[in-house]
C-alpha cells in the first residue's frame, strides 16, 4: 500500500487533530502527568491554534492512503519547529513519519533556513535520531510534558 504526503487545506484540520489525539493517547500521553496530558489536549483545541493555521502562521501536513484515508499529520510552527508528528497505528514503522520529515525539511530550506528543530516525545527519540536529529539539550520535563529538544542542520 502507497500513500502521499501533502500541505494540509482548511478542511483537513479536524481529521488531523482526531489522529493526532488517538496517536498521542497510545504512545505519548501514557508517559506525561495528568498536567502534561491536560496541556497536550488544550493545544490541539485551541481556536488560535486553528485561527494561525488559517493565516498560514501554523503550518499542516498530512499523509493519505491510497483509499484517501488520513494515515499521518505534522506541524510546523516558527518556520522551523516540529510543533506534532502523529503517525497511524496502522502505518507505523512503514516510512510515512520520515516522508512527513522529508517534506518539513524541503519546506524549511525552501524557506532560506539551515535547520530545523523538534522537542521531541520519549517515544519519538529513535525515530529522530535515525534520521540525523541530534540533542540539543537533555530530557527534560516541561508543563508535565517530558521533551528532548533536538535540532538536524540542513543541506546548502
Ligand atoms: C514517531 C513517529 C512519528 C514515527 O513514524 P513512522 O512512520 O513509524 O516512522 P518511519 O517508518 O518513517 O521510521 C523511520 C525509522 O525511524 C526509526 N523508528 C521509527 N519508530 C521507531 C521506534 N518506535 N523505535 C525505534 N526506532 C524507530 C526506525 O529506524 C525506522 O526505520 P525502520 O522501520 O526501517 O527500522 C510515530 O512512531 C508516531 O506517531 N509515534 C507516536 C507519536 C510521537 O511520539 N510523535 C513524535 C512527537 S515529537
Amino acid at each position: 500500500m502507497s500513500f502521499t504526503v501533502h500541505k494540509a487545506i482548511e478542511e483537513d484540520w479536524e481529521d488531523a487533530m482526531a489522529l493526532a489525539y488517538r496517536t498521542f493517547q497510545k504512545y505519548v500521553g501514557p508517559e506525561y502527568s495528568e498536567e502534561g496530558v491536560d496541556n497536550f489536549v488544550n493545544f490541539i483545541s485551541d481556536p488560535h491554534l486553528y485561527r494561525m493555521f488559517q493565516v498560514e502562521e501554523y503550518f499542516l501536513w498530512v499523509a493519505r492512503d491510497e483509499k484517501g484515508s488520513m494515515i499521518g499529520m505534522g506541524t510546523l510552527r516558527s518556520g522551523n519547529h516540529i510543533s506534532l508528528l502523529f503517525v497511524d497505528e496502522k502505518w507505523l514503522r512503514r516510512g510515512v513519519g520520515s516522508a512527513l520529515i522529508t517534506a518539513f525539511e524541503q519546506y524549511v530550506s525552501e524557506q532560506g533556513k539551515d535547520s530545523i528543530t523538534v522537542n521531541a516525545s520519549p517515544y519519538g527519540v529513535p525515530f529522530y535520531h535515525k534520521l540525523g536529529f541530534e540533542d540539543t539539550a537533555s530530557e527534560q520535563v516541561v508543563g508535565g510534558m517530558t521533551i528532548t529538544p533536538m535540532r538536524k542542520m540542513l543541506q546548502e
